[in-house]
């Protein structure tokens, strides 16, 4: 029978989706095979059909034991015979299953019910399927069992849990490296078939390593999610946040209605804020159930919240990071992000959920910058859980890398929250997907929307440059002193009573901008702020002040990039810039006065060639020495970046495009060097 037939009359599917065939083929094969598909790609029926066309059973490892009994339930329910064994089982189902597999390791084809009761039933099945958590491998006797029973193929989902490089790394997948060799091959040998939604170039190469899969297949199709809609709104705390959410919320609900009516998903970094937001949705949105999840609650309330989440008796779902992985419910219109979470493939991860009908998701990061901080706590915690004697030198070694690997995520995240480009194609590039080159703009991210409102790059708009740079200039004399309005004001040039008692007129940059509309002076403000080149201080009202990056802004050391959100004046010199910095000396070195398009740096920084051709020489010969080509060691934009930023220490080269935490580790160093950095 052809492939896409026993699809068809097995498990229901009209046709293969991206990627499947050819995994699923190279499998039947015999050869091993590393898939990355998006979320929701549809991974699982890559091992699910060979399992069911190979003689033999297939071993399913995944760390998802809240979810094994519902994609069990769910392949019984096709008639498929599958078991689940974790902890989670009652004593009485975990005599059955063990009974199951005694007997097929005794050779006997063992059979389940389509219910999972006794055998002999009309409805038996030979069992195809036995997904286990990779925590079992630590039981001998589970151990024993399973090395005697014939297997078809090994299937590692969330395969980047192996990955020290990855976002979850979990040390019980180390061991699985081991496990084929152990298990006994039904057929010829035993298959490895790995699958994750998110791993890097780095993650990907050790996942092969790690698990032995020589020669296998890799088979990477697009992360790109066309239907989600990426953005990031600047919060200015919780308040905002909280509105933020009533309106995304609000929306997301009434999309479709009855059972395919939207459901949304809140993501939060702590348990507290996870019983914080959920009671203030519940406020709310007195209608929709909301429930809440976290590692805090029983597995018998997990159970149930996830259970009523899914079966949609409840629309809202609040919960960490400990809810998502695998969770995938169709009609979940929104997922926002009240706090950040701690790396780029975590955020795409969790945003993952969304859209999963192939109907249009929203992807709403809530970023406010102080909570980077609560990031920062748990690697600071990570790192001083590193302080005890008793640990081995190898494993302090490995908590320090960890804690290298993980400050450097973070920052690819803020740098993702900061980004002026289109996000889509941003992420893409991140999980280095050809395909990110093709998206000029997804037309669907915050930035690309905003700018097909007319806007263009500010980069080729010189006059706004220096208006940025003396905006910011005005905030520097100020520095957390006054709000925006006030800010505004002077460079507006206001006459009013309260700025002149305050002597603000006389300011250097008193009226700068009095050619622009008040309203124009003030967004530029906010655009400052949302480039990372101002930040709102304050506690009890809302300070301006300038960043580290503003400085050098300003000074005009780094060009100013604002998000293509800024647009650009609708007729050219409306009210542009210069005609209030034409009325001024211009001699001065002050950003503020200096002649426009003088010192603004819109143009790309002039590169030192020969950084770049020593740059080039080292890359040449890591590739030689390594035997692999050349865009393999880093790609040309990478060293172009590097000579162009020329960073001093590893924290500034970590967040070069291109350099990952396992680049960072292998090169940096040598890098810094050849830099003149050392
Ligand atoms: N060829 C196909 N045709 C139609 N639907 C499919 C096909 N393959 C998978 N699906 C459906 O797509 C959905 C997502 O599949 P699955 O859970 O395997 O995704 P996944 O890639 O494992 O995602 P995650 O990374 O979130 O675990 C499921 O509802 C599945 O039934
Ligand atoms: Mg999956
Ligand atoms: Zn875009």
């Amino acid at each position: 029978m052809h492939l896409q037939e026993e699809l068809k009359s097995r498990l229901g599917h009209a046709g293969f989706r991206p990627g499947q065939r050819e995994l699923i083929e190279s499998v039947l094969a015999g050869r091993d095979a590393l898939g990355v598909m998006p979320t929701g790609g549809g991974k699982s029926l890559c091992y699910q059909l060979p399992a069911l066309l190979k003689p033999g059973v297939a071993v399913v490892i995944s760390p998802l034991i809240a979810l094994m009994k519902d994609q069990v339930d769910a392949l019984r329910a096709k008639g498929i015979g599958a078991e689940f064994y974790n902890s989670s089982l009652t004593e009485e189902d975990r005599r059955r299953v063990w009974q199951t597999l005694q007997a097929a390791a005794a050779g006997n084809s063992p059979l389940i019910s389509k219910d999972g009761a006794s055998q002999g039933s009309a409805d038996t099945k030979p069992l195809k399927l036995l997904y286990i958590a990779p925590e079992r491998m630590q039981a001998e006797g589970f151990m024993n069992l399973l090395t005697r029973i014939p297997v078809s193929l090994l299937a590692i989902d969330e395969a980047h849990c192996i990955s020290q490089w990855g976002h979850d790394f979990r040390p019980d997948y180390r061991k699985l490296g081991a496990l084929r060799s152990l298990l006994k091959p039904a057929g010829e040998r035993v298959p490895v078939i790995a699958l994750t939604a998110t791993a890097t170039q780095e993650v990907q190469g050790d996942i092969v390593e790690r698990l032995k899969m020589d020669d296998a297949a890799r088979i990477i199709t697009g992360f790109r999610r066309p239907n989600l809609s990426f953005e990031v709104r600047k919060a200015t705390g919780r308040e905002d946040k909280f509105r933020y959410l009533r309106e995304l919320i609000g929306q997301a609900l009434e999309v479709g209605d009855g059972e395919k009516s939207g459901s949304a998903v809140v993501y939060c970094s702590t348990r507290k804020n996870v019983e914080r937001v959920a009671e203030e949705l519940k406020k709310a949105f007195r209608k929709a159930r909301v429930g809440f999840y976290h590692a805090g609650l029983s597995d018998e309330d997990r159970a149930e919240v996830q259970d009523d989440f899914l079966s949609d008796r409840s629309k809202i779902m609040v919960a960490t990071n400990a809810f998502g992985m695998g969770i995938d419910k169709p009609t979940v219109r929104l997922v926002s992000h009240f706090d950040i979470p701690g790396s780029v493939e975590a955020y795409y991860q969790e945003a993952g959920r969304a859209g999963r009908d192939g109907k249009p998701g929203r992807c709403v990061l809530l970023f406010n910058h102080s909570d980077v901080a609560t990031q920062e706590f748990f690697i600071d915690q990570l790192e001083s859980s590193n302080g005890d004697d008793s640990e081995s030198e190898s494993a302090a070694d490995a908590t320090a890398l960890r804690v290298r690997t993980q400050r450097t995520m973070l920052k690819q995240l803020v740098r993702y929250a900061y980004a002026t480009e289109c996000r889509q194609r941003m992420l893409l590039d991140y999980f280095g997907d050809i395909e990110a080159k093709e998206v000029e703009s997804c037309g669907a991210c915050d930035r690309c929307v905003r700018a097909e409102g007319g806007a263009t790059s500010e980069e080729a708009d010189p006059a706004l440059a220096l208006a940025s740079r003396q905006a910011l200039s005005a905030v520097a004399r100020l520095n957390s002193r006054f709000g925006r309005s006030r800010i505004s004001e002077v460079l507006k040039g206001s006459k009013s009573a309260a700025l002149i008692e305050a002597g603000l007129n006389q300011q250097k940059t008193y009226g700068l901008l009095s050619a622009w509309p008040m309203e124009r002076v003030r967004k530029l403000l906010d655009a400052l702020t949302e480039a990372g080149l101002l930040r709102v201080a304050g506690i009890d009202y809302p300070l301006l002040e300038i960043t580290p990056e503003g400085v050098r802004a300003m000074k005009g050391e780094e060009p100013v990039r604002l998000g293509l959100g800024f647009g650009r004046v609708p007729a050219k010199g409306s009210y542009s810039s210069s005609s209030s910095s034409a009325s001024r000396p211009s001699a001065s070195s002050d950003p503020e006065s200096s002649p426009a398009g003088a010192s603004v740096g819109e143009e790309p920084m002039s590169v030192d060639s020969g950084l770049l051709l020593k740059l080039k020489t080292f890359r040449r010969d890591e590739a030689q020495r390594k035997k692999v080509p050349a865009y393999v060691i880093f790609p040309d934009k990478t060293l172009m970046a590097l000579a162009e930023s020329c960073p001093s220490d590893l924290d500034a080269m970590a967040i070069i495009p291109g350099i990952g935490p396992k680049k960072l580790a292998t090169y940096g160093e040598a890098l810094l060097e050849l830099l003149g950095s050392r």
